[in-house]
């Protein structure tokens, strides 16, 4: 499978998974020459340029888009177009246009769409994913999910403090694809309306909440980024609560927060007793070797990209989940606006 990659900062992290994984990573491409010295020594083989489009003529399969996150879709558009298949970083669009034209752009294109999202595919999550598609927490009513990093206010400025740089101009409740997209793979719900809350109206970009109406009838609530309180498991937070019992990874240090506690009250439980467990997800294993935790949901995540290019499998988050879950955070910014009133979430 010929791969390129656009954008040497995540990018480079997912081209040297993908080579690790027997993918031939041929041309890579970042505007910014500063990032031209590390991709060289790492990816010795692979073609180097500065302009993306010059990424179109490599007779590429597949194709990563790593740029700036609210500015994936004019590139998804051109390599669908072109028949390349498309793995975006995340952000699948930044509004309602771009999310309607990526859709068309799918649906017309011979190559498939894949949003990139490794949050899904995390140990902790396929927990809990198993637990509801078993049955075991009856009706889903409620889920919330966090992407939270507890930073230092100086980490945070360095992060965010730029209004040129794409984390320092996107709205405080864009980046959320990372708690919408389990919670959406987790119920297989469609988000339907959202109110959106600044967390602390003394620092408002820092972080924000959104109630999120399900198709299904159950509540999602959302936080997302910088709060005290870090989730060791990779920034992410997953709980649900059903008719039946609950599923939640554990709050705690290290290994344990890839765990998942899942408790039924003596009353659904044919003996009476409550059934309260910790269940320790399975390695996952290359080489023989098991891959650290942080990064089974990237392993996970460029196999299924290659099995949907080589063997037309179904992308893992598919172009209408993915503009779901970035339109969440669309129409939250437009909730904030509107001091936290309710904002439906465009049917596509
Ligand atoms: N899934 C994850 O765990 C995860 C982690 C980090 C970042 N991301 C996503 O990856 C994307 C990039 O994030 P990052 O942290 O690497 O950002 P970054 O700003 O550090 O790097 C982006 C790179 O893309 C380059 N770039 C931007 N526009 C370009 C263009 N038009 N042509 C060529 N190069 C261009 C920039 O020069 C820069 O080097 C974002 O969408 C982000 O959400 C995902």
């Amino acid at each position: 499978m010929r791969m390129g990659v656009v954008g040497l900062g995540m990018g480079l992290h997912l081209a040297a998974w993908a080579a690790r994984l027997g993918m031939d990573v041929v041309a890579v491409c970042d505007r910014d020459p500063a990032s031209h010295a590390a991709a060289r020594e790492r990816l010795p083989g692979a073609v180097l340029t500065g302009r993306w489009r010059d990424l179109l003529d490599q007779d590429l399969d597949g194709v990563v888009l790593a740029n700036d996150f609210d500015a994936h879709v004019p590139l998804a558009l051109a390599f669908l177009d072109r028949g390349v298949h498309v793995l975006s970083e995340t952000a699948a669009c930044a509004d309602e246009a771009e999310a309607r034209a990526l859709v068309a752009a799918a649906d017309r294109s011979s190559a498939s769409y894949s949003l990139a999202e490794n949050y899904t595919l995390h140990p902790h999550v396929l927990l809990v994913r198993e637990a509801v598609r078993a049955g075991e927490l009856g009706r889903i009513n409620l889920i919330e999910a966090d992407y939270l990093h507890g930073m230092s206010p100086e980490g945070v400025t360095g992060l965010t403090g730029d209004p040129a740089h794409w984390r320092g101009r996107i709205a405080p409740t864009a980046y959320c694809t990372h708690s919408l997209s389990p919670i959406l793979a987790i119920t297989g719900a469609q988000p339907v309306e959202v109110s959106a809350f600044t967390v602390d109206e003394a620092a408002p970009r820092q972080a924000s909440t959104m109630v999120v109406r399900l198709s299904t009838g159950a509540l999602a609530v959302t936080r997302n980024g910088f709060l005290q309180g870090e989730p060791e498991s990779h920034w992410s937070w997953v709980s649900v609560r059903g008719t039946l019992g609950l599923a939640e990874s554990v709050r705690a240090r290290g290994e344990r927060a890839w765990s998942v506690r899942v408790r039924h009250e003596g009353w659904t439980r044919p003996d009476g007793d409550v059934r309260e467990e910790e269940r320790v997800p399975p390695a996952l294993l290359l080489d023989g070797e098991p891959v650290e935790r942080g990064a089974e949901g990237t392993v996970r995540l460029l196999r299924g990209f290659r099995d949907t290019v080589e063997h037309g499998a179904e992308p893992l988050v598919p172009v209408r989940a993915a503009v779901a879950a970035s339109l969440v955070g669309v129409v939250g910014a437009e909730s904030l606006a509107r001091g936290s009133r309710p904002v439906p979430v465009p049917l596509l």
